[in-house]
């Protein structure tokens, strides 16, 4: 790989061994890839933020690099812990997580990290632009910085994150390039999508497709919201491995099909009509009981736009007695949300709004037996994918306002 006078010398250690050993990461990465070089990057998205992730040695391998004078020069935010700041004895999260994510926490805030704990920095103010080379991990943020926003980032982990965050470097392979970015199948939607439930079934039958490939849609309507794109992008990164998608006339990389695609044809054509909707809904709801326990809104974590609406299902309702509601989002989105009054709204009811962390990046497979949960009941298709492998409860999955009913009947129907 080519690397610049000052690329060499951070290799060499002429930069301290935190940027040396940053160096090597990223060297053997863009090797193992067939990168040509080095990009310049000055925005990372962490993603091992989480101690369900990092655990012992990964915190400790942080604060090393800390110790050793690491420092991030590139802008930083980071992707959701395992704890809620304040609530977390509360909501049954370990108090050995709590310990270790504020020593991991504080680590990456010590080297220069905005520790906003959420996936959806596009929100709270890491805001990618068109053609920006960037190294994000979190793999819902990374389809939608790549597809909606049109920067350009490879689906990074927590030790090339680090890497790039140190050196303000990411290997030039995958989606930096332009070539790399074009559509390899088409996806013609043909049933309305009207909610981000939807549009997150819709990602859920992409995704299972796809593989690593980058999906075309067409007949998605030319005026989606933030969130269900969010929806969307999450889903098509859970199911599959994808890290961009285009949808014509909504994408910036997609203005019309031909572009899409480059000017090439696609591999193959599909259609997501009502019977793959269908199919797809139904493979999404795992548990054949009406039982519900353990509800969550907020995978991708929850706008300000969906705490509102949660808000606004529950005024002068309460929720069931046997129901835990979570609604889980960003401590900015918290502040917000707080000052409208939606907040005040929902804890009202008896619903819990829990920050900087989610039933995925928390240790779920505690919290679940502790509190007698067995199912999850969501409106998001990425967390009703994992949580029946990932944490062992089967799941009911169906939109806001189906899942609303279910927090205030305390059954699913
Ligand atoms: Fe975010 Fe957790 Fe879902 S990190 S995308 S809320 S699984």
């Amino acid at each position: 790989m080519l690397l610049t006078e000052e690329e060499t010398q951070m290799l060499n250690g002429n930069k301290g061994p935190a940027v040396k050993k940053a160096m090597e990461i990223l060297v053997a990465l863009g090797e193992s890839f067939g990168a040509a070089r080095l990009v310049p990057v000055n925005n990372v998205h962490m993603a091992g933020s989480s101690v369900l992730v990092a655990e012992e040695a990964g915190t400790r391998f942080v604060e090393d690099i800390r110790k050793q004078g690491g420092t991030f020069v590139t802008r930083v935010t980071t992707n959701p812990t395992a704890v809620d700041p304040t609530q977390w004895k509360d909501i049954g999260i370990p108090e050995s997580d709590a310990v270790l994510q504020t020593r991991l926490t504080d680590a990456y805030a010590d080297m220069g990290a905005n520790t906003c704990n959420t996936c959806i920095p596009y929100l709270t103010g890491n805001s990618p632009r068109f053609g920006e080379h960037m190294a994000w991990g979190e793999s819902s943020a990374v389809v939608y910085a790549n597809s909606v926003c049109g920067a350009r980032t490879n689906r990074e982990g927590g030790p090339s994150g680090l890497a790039s965050a140190l050196t303000g470097r990411t290997p030039e392979y995958g989606f930096h390039l332009k070539e790399n970015r074009y559509g390899k199948f088409l996806i013609k939607v043909e049933v309305p999508l009207s909610d981000m439930t939807d549009y997150g079934t819709l990602g859920y039958f992409a995704g299972k497709i796809a593989g690593q490939d980058t999906p075309v849609f067409t007949g998605i309507p030319t005026t989606p919201t933030l969130e269900e794109l969010k929806a969307l992008s999450a889903a098509l990164a859970a199911s599959g491995a994808v890290s961009m998608f285009h949808a014509v006339g909504v994408t910036p990389e997609a203005p019309t099909l031909e572009e899409a695609f480059g000017g090439g044809e696609p591999e193959k054509v599909l259609v997501f009509g009502q019977a793959e909707k269908e199919q797809a809904e139904a493979a999404l709801n795992k548990e054949p009981t009406d039982h519900v326990d353990w509800i969550l809104v907020g995978c991708p974590n929850a706008s300000v736009q969906e705490i509102r609406e949660v808000a606004e299902a529950l005024e002068g309702k309460t929720v069931h007695k046997d129901i835990t509601l979570w609604v889980t989002t960003a401590g900015a989105m918290y502040a917000m949300a707080e000052r409208m009054g939606y907040i005040k709204t929902i804890e009202d009811a008896g619903g819990v709004v829990v920050r900087e962390t989610c039933p995925f990046l928390a240790r779920s497979r505690v919290i679940a037996p502790a509190k007698g949960y067995r199912t999850l009941t969501t409106n998001s298709a990425k967390m009703a994918f994992y949580a029946p492998g990932q944490f062992g409860l089967p799941t009911h999955y169906g939109n806001l306002q189906r899942v609303m009913n279910a927090a205030v009947a305390g059954v699913w129907r």
